[in-house]
């Protein structure tokens, strides 16, 4: 009996199409935009505009922007644990956080300093131990800024 050739001529023309794909990058996760990966691995929780579940998942409308700005802030942005177990790299974080906290306001008095990759990768690896207390003392410290 003759062998079944080991990919069906059907197969072949798919195939290039898919090597050319990987090969050009077309589909590479690394190329994927923030808004992509924000898409991808945010929204289910936080929604497509950031505003989140109630009493669930924060609204980060209006509030990110201020996180920035406070003691603390900036690395609980990062800390969280969606941000810091997102299935990305910290390149890819780096680049959602530069975009979704100008996106989600308000704009930070004296402007949004970009997060590094290397400041990412550092404080992604520095796990929160409790994200609710912290988080209490951040809504005070924003309190007490004057605005
Ligand atoms: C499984 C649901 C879920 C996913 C997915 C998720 N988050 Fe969250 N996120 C939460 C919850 C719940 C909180 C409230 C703090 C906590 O309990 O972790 C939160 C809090 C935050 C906060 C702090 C907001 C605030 O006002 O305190 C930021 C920033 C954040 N998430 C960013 C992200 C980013 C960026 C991603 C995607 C890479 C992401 N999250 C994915 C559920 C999620």
């Amino acid at each position: 009996m003759r062998g079944r050739p080991a990919v069906p001529w059907i197969a072949a023309p798919l195939l290039a199409v898919a090597g050319a794909v990987l090969v050009t990058g077309a589909t590479a996760p690394q190329d994927r935009s923030p808004r992509t990966n924000y898409a991808l691995h945010c929204q289910g929780c936080h929604l497509p505009d950031g505003s989140g579940k109630p009493g669930a998942v924060p609204d980060m409308r209006g509030e990110l922007g201020r996180l920035a700005a406070v003691p603390g802030g900036r690395e609980f942005i990062v800390q969280v644990p969606g941000t810091a177990s997102a299935k990305l790299d910290d390149v890819q974080v780096t680049a959602l956080l530069n975009w979704l906290v100008p996106a989600m306001g308000p704009p930070v008095p004296g402007g949004f300093r970009p997060y590094t990759v290397e400041e990412v990768g550092r404080l992604r690896r520095q796990r929160l131990k409790q994200v609710e207390p912290l988080r209490s003392e951040l809504r005070r410290a924003i309190a007490a800024q004057p605005s």
